[in-house]
């Protein structure tokens, strides 16, 4: 299932998704983390030395492969230039899931295991931005990928992919918000921190977003009392300062078990919550909302960007779930195709 992290910036949004990646790995679960966040700081958050994170092979880098694989024989797909962040698949595309799939072109260029306490996941970054990036066609192209990405993938119960993003106004523009099973609001107990709740919870109630407010850095009973009012029934749970996170940031992290068992007790609650929030998936939507996304992005920038009519890549039939996975090919399937004899 697919779970995302956002948030206004400084909310949180690492530390939670790094926290709840690391109950999951500790819950022997397969997981694939994906950092989108303008700021790149999960790997960090994960363990990773600064030079290390900084080194990890960027999805925005490999682009053009991620497009040329996905693409397959998609006959609606005449050429990877014509693919967009929002292209949907159909048939003939290959598709990605999260076990089962480690050697595919993108996971094997863009997935790197992080060895954690109680077990490893994958973790995939966007790349680092820079100024130049921000408000142009870099930062969403990178941000692209992994939208590309999510509308390819066929995931299932029971296997994990945790991404970090922003809360900014381009996962609106884009269909980015829409591709989550569950959507984790970190909130602060301020003004502003509840404000960034609003403004998402609106465009989530449009798209049938479902949406589970944690409160972080939650002291007292004054700042519970302020989230109760503001979130209402969307807050899940609250989390105070942690001293296991602050030791952590300080480059001295303690086992995971020694985390406090407040907080491990609201990573389970998010845990249930997620998958329950699995249970209601609807796959139909699901697709149709890739295909609205995609018209908006054709008609407002794709169709002249490409000089194409990428409404036309939309196969109205096709519907992505798991009944497809013995029918697409997969890297792995295709190798045995390949290898067998004529
Ligand atoms: N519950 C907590 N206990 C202790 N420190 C915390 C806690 N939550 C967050 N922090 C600290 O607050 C700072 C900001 O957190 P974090 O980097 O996770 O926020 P973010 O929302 O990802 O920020 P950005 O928008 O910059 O990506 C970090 O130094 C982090 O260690
Ligand atoms: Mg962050």
């Amino acid at each position: 299932m697919k779970i995302a992290f956002v948030g206004k910036g400084g909310s949180g949004k690492t530390t939670l998704s790094s926290l709840f990646i690391r109950h999951l790995a500790a819950s022997q679960v397969p997981v694939v983390a994906v950092d989108a966040d303008i700021n790149q700081h999960l790997g960090p958050a994960l363990g990773l030395g600064e030079d290390e994170a900084a080194a990890l092979p960027a999805l925005g880098a490999h682009l053009p492969q991620i497009k040329e694989y996905l693409r397959g024989a998609n006959p609606r797909i005449a050429s990877a230039e014509t693919m967009i962040k929002t292209t949907p698949p159909g048939p003939g595309s290959r598709l990605l899931r999260l076990t089962g799939d480690e050697d595919n072109p993108v996971y094997a260029a863009c997935a790197h295991p992080v060895a954690l306490d109680a077990g490893t996941v994958r973790l995939m970054v966007t790349g680092p931005f820079n100024e130049s990036d921000l408000g142009v066609a870099c930062y969403h192209s990178k941000v692209g990928a992994v939208e590309l990405c999510l509308n390819h993938l066929v995931d299932g119960r029971d296997e994990y992919l945790v991404v970090d993003m922003t809360a900014g106004s381009d996962s609106f523009a884009s269909g980015m918000f829409t591709r989550f099973d569950l959507t984790f609001l970190v909130a602060e107990p301020t003004r502003k921190g509840v404000a960034v709740y609003r403004q998402y919870r609106d465009y989530a109630r449009d798209y049938g977003v479902e949406l589970a407010v944690i409160g972080n850095k939650v002291q007292g009973a004054d700042d519970l009392a302020f989230l109760r009012a503001e979130v209402g029934d969307d807050l899940l749970v609250t989390v105070g300062h942690s001293d296991w996170v602050r030791a952590m940031e300080k480059g001295r992290p303690p086992r995971f078990e020694q985390l406090e068992d407040v907080n491990r007790r609201a990573l389970r609650a998010m845990h249930e919550r997620a998958d329950a929030a699995y249970e209601r998936r609807d796959w139909q939507r699901y697709t149709q909302q890739m295909a609205l996304f995609h018209r908006k992005n054709a008609e407002s920038w794709g169709n002249s960007k490409t000089g194409a009519d990428l409404a036309a890549q939309i196969d109205p039939g096709f519907v992505l779930d798991e009944s497809l996975l013995g029918t697409v090919p997969t890297a792995a399937r295709e190798e045995s195709l390949s290898a067998r004899p004529a």
